[in-house]
């Protein structure tokens, strides 16, 4: 079967890639042209591991190209995935241009039967509003089928989610169109994978759910952490004893500077407005994200903490910039207000990230911020060393070599608790970690 896949993103590739690894016959198609000159030279335009490999093994054998021509890769394919960005409009809502360019030019191309799925994550309604686009303003007069399709890959371990998902979740209205998407999923199938069929509404719903359910763990856990700090509990006892119960589960449970990324952030903040919209207003959701913000300003309030209450002058070091590890993805990341406010306070910021600094000096300019080598290089001179982001490199880390570059009063902000805190006092450390008495 072809397939058509718009967006090359950290969705699109995935899947476009995933797809054809399943046995299907796909064409990328991106409009940013560098991303698809890039990839058809076997450039990945980000960090996502086992992605390069899954790609080029694909195109080796004549499954998976590139094109930023919509058309003539629409025209053979039976089934058209739609994985664009929706990012926040920034007024609480989501930006559906992608979505809605997207759809305009599907109007213009279609001449036989489709079926559209929507991988993209959009608010409720929004399938529907694209197959109303399509059907108002198609130029022939074909059939086409619209099946929601949300996508739950995490970053950094995107591949593995994509081949085998928790679940997979179609909503549509039309047999047809199910039992061509299934028969695309056939290989999930075979694995024994839960398929979720049902209606467009409840599959967009389910998406939206299950982003803010997860956001919410993880504030849950940071208030308790900070509780925890006054009274002198173990937030890290504290989460693995509730995530014993097997009600509750020990995912997500992990305190830290709060959650950031492309999708819980924006996720969260249209799964409040959808709520505002229908005068059915999920509160809790809304709390998520309050607790979030401040959360990662207490951070920053850790780490002038350590040096007394004043950072200008100070030089910081920052190990972690992307918004979690195995990723180059720095989009909401906690580091961005931890760096951001500490160069507003005065403090020289050093840093060191494995994948995310070239997108980070895009960001920040290469003159504001300093980009070492390695962690080490990054602490030469630094008052204090801050792990924001806790990739497993900074989880062995000769903390007496770091010491030894470091000037007084040594002080280590331990964002993500990767770290005994004992053993990193009874090395001359000031410490501080989340959670923690
Ligand atoms: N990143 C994740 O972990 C993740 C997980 C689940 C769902 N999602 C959702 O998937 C969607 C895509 O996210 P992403 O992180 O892959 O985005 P991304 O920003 O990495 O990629 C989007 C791509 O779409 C391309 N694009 C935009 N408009 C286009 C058009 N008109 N024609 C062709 N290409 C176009 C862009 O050039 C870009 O390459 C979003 O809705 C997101 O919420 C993302």
């Amino acid at each position: 079967m072809h397939i058509t896949v718009i967006g090359t993103g950290y969705v699109g590739l995935v899947a476009g890639a995933g797809l054809a690894d399943f046995g299907m016959q796909v064409i990328c198609v991106d409009k940013d042209g560098g991303k698809i000159t890039g990839l058809r030279e076997g450039r990945i335009p980000f960090y996502e591991p086992g992605l390069k490999e899954l790609v080029e093994r694909n195109v080796a054998c004549g499954r998976l190209s590139f094109s930023t021509e919509l058309a003539p890769a629409v025209e053979q394919s039976l089934a058209v995935f739609i994985g664009v960005g929706t990012p926040s409009d920034g007024q609480g809502g989501v930006d559906l241009s992608a979505v809605e360019a997207v759809a305009l030019e599907l109007a213009d191309t279609i001449a036989d039967y489709k079926v559209i799925v929507t991988k993209s994550t959009v608010p409720v309604g929004t399938n529907r509003w694209i197959k109303a686009i399509i059907d108002d303003r198609k130029r022939n007069p074909v059939e086409v089928d619209i099946v929601s399709n949300p996508e739950f890959l995490r970053e950094g371990s995107a591949v593995e989610d994509f081949m085998r998902p928790n679940r997979v979740v179609l909503g549509s209205d039309s047999q047809k169109a199910l039992a061509i998407v299934k028969d695309i999923y056939r290989p999930l199938y075979l694995i024994e994978t839960p398929f979720v069929i049902t209606g467009i509404e409840t599959a967009e719903m389910i998406k939206y759910a299950s982003n803010a359910f997860l956001a919410t763990k993880i504030s849950f856990i940071n208030e308790v952490a900070n509780l925890c700090e006054e009274v002198g509990a173990d937030v890290h006892m504290v989460a693995k004893a509730m995530g014993l119960d097997k009600r509750i589960g020990p995912k997500f449970l992990h305190p830290g500077p709060g959650f950031g990324g492309s999708c819980f952030p924006k996720d969260t903040e249209a799964f409040v407005r959808l709520g505002r919209e229908y005068n059915s207003p999920v509160r809790i959701v809304e709390a998520v994200m309050e607790v979030n913000e401040s959360q990662k300003s207490r951070m920053v309030g850790k780490i002038t903490g350590l040096l007394g209450g004043e950072v200008s002058g100070s030089k910081i070091a920052v190990l972690g910039l992307s918004f979690k590890p195995n990723t180059s993805d720095i989009r909401e990341s906690p580091a961005i207000t931890v760096v951001r406010e500490l160069l507003a306070r005065g403090a020289e910021v050093a840093s060191y990230d494995p994948e995310a600094m070239e997108e980070f000096a895009r960001l920040f300019g290469s003159d504001v911020v300093d980009y070492a080598s390695n962690p080490y290089e990054a602490a030469e001179g630094a008052h204090a060393v801050a792990i924001v982001t806790e990739w497993n490199e900074f989880r062995n880390l000769d903390l007496a070599r770091i010491k030894k570059g470091m000037a007084e009063p040594f002080a280590l902000a331990d964002l993500r608790n990767v770290y005994d805190p004992a053993t990193v006092r009874a090395l001359g450390f000031r410490y501080d970690s989340v959670g923690r008495p």
